[in-house]
């Protein structure tokens, strides 16, 4: 991936917009990393795969664009910021919010979503997998009951796409974002947004896009409608080539060795004693970032602890989701997260297993 950036970024050609060597291949980048994206997510058309710079600018796309003052909004207590802080500015305009609680183990029910949908409702959002306690969401029954009843379904995927198989298709979604730079294993600056076909969506952001040029009116044919100004072409020569890494390897075998990964860390942390854990137990309800708390220690600590002595690098505090840690009652200090990817080994889970004994002081 780092070499497709760097042999990119050396001939970087802005794409569409000349119909010179450099701006054709650049063009080329662009689209093989959309078609990748199509094929990885069950589409068969890439043009509903929207270039973004990461989830937080395709979620607020997403927001902004289709909801209108008067609709009302269904979503889950654990979403992300980049959720909620959008939401929140639309209440503002007159969007009315519900958010559905979801239970300790950081899982919403599924009913509960669906019983709080009522006239006007417009958009149901979920995260699909809370970056705090990894809890999967009942994004397919939720999707379903809202197509069932009009209501449009956007889903975050930041923290399964490229690791939990996601057929766009069967799981009756109407938008989806993610960031190119988590499980898609790609370059930050990254992201996209999908809009089904006739979904009614206004862009943020107007202006060049290569195409009509003729024309002082925003396209609103796809990608285009979405997609002004030079993009970040040179990250996404790094995208598609993560995605074709991807596709190769295939999701489901990403998956499979991920949950068993989590298993061993989950089994791990539980026989430390004054080390907790947060989420479903099961895991494969739930996908690989895991908080946990040290008794007596704040996370920051931990966190600390890990970098200095095993050289171990976690991410501790609130993770952007204040109201995920409500819902685990770990506001407002957080929990140290650890997030086993498809290049962790079985050794290195060992081996973060052994410095957490030792933060505890515990022989290894
Ligand atoms: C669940 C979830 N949603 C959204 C985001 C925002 O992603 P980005 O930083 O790419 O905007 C994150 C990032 O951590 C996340 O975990």
């Amino acid at each position: 991936m780092a070499e497709a950036v760097s042999a990119a970024i050396r001939r970087a050609g802005n794409p569409g917009r000349s119909g010179h060597v450099l701006s054709i291949r650049s063009a080329r980048d662009l689209f093989s990393a959309r078609e990748r994206l199509a094929r990885l997510f069950g589409c068969e058309d890439s043009s509903r795969f929207v270039f973004t710079g990461n989830a937080t600018e395709a979620l607020n796309q997403a927001v902004k664009g289709v909801l209108r003052p008067g609709d009302h909004v269904v979503a889950t207590s654990v979403e992300h910021n980049s959720v909620m802080r959008p939401l929140r500015r639309m209440e503002e305009g007159g969007v009315r919010v519900t958010i559905v609680p979801a239970g300790p183990d950081g899982v919403v029910d599924a009913r509960d979503m669906v019983a709080a949908f009522r006239k006007g409702t417009r958009m149901v959002v979920m995260v699909h997998a809370s970056n705090v306690s990894g809890a999967l969401q009942p994004v397919g029954a939720v999707a379903a009951a809202a197509r069932r009843q009009g209501i449009l379904t956007l889903v975050d995927a930041a923290q399964t796409a490229g690791s939990v198989p996601i057929d766009i298709p069967s799981l009756s979604v109407d938008l989806l974002a993610a960031p190119g730079h988590k499980g898609l294993l790609g370059p930050q600056g990254t992201g996209f947004l999908y809009v089904r076909e006739g979904v009614p969506i206004i862009p943020l952001t107007e202006g060049g896009t290569g195409s009509r040029s003729e024309s002082d009116r925003q396209p609103e044919f796809f990608p285009d409608a979405l997609e002004s100004g030079t993009p970040n072409s040179v990250g996404i020569a790094g995208l598609s080539v993560s995605l074709a890494w991807i596709l190769r390897k295939g999701v489901e075998s990403i998956r499979r060795k991920e949950v068993a990964l989590v298993s061993e860390l989950l089994d791990g942390i539980s026989g430390i004693h004054g080390v907790r854990f947060f989420g479903p137990p099961d895991p494969s309800a739930r996908v690989s970032p895991v908080s946990f708390v040290v008794e007596g220690m704040d996370p920051s600590e931990v966190g600390w602890r890990l970098e200095k002595g095993a050289g171990i690098l976690v991410r501790a505090g609130l993770h952007c989701s204040p109201n995920g840690h409500r819902t685990l009652g770990t506001f407002p200090t957080g929990t140290v997260r650890v997030s086993p990817g498809p290049f962790t080994t079985r050794k290195e889970v060992a081996r973060f297993l052994t410095a957490l004994r030792k933060i505890r002081n515990l022989p290894s």
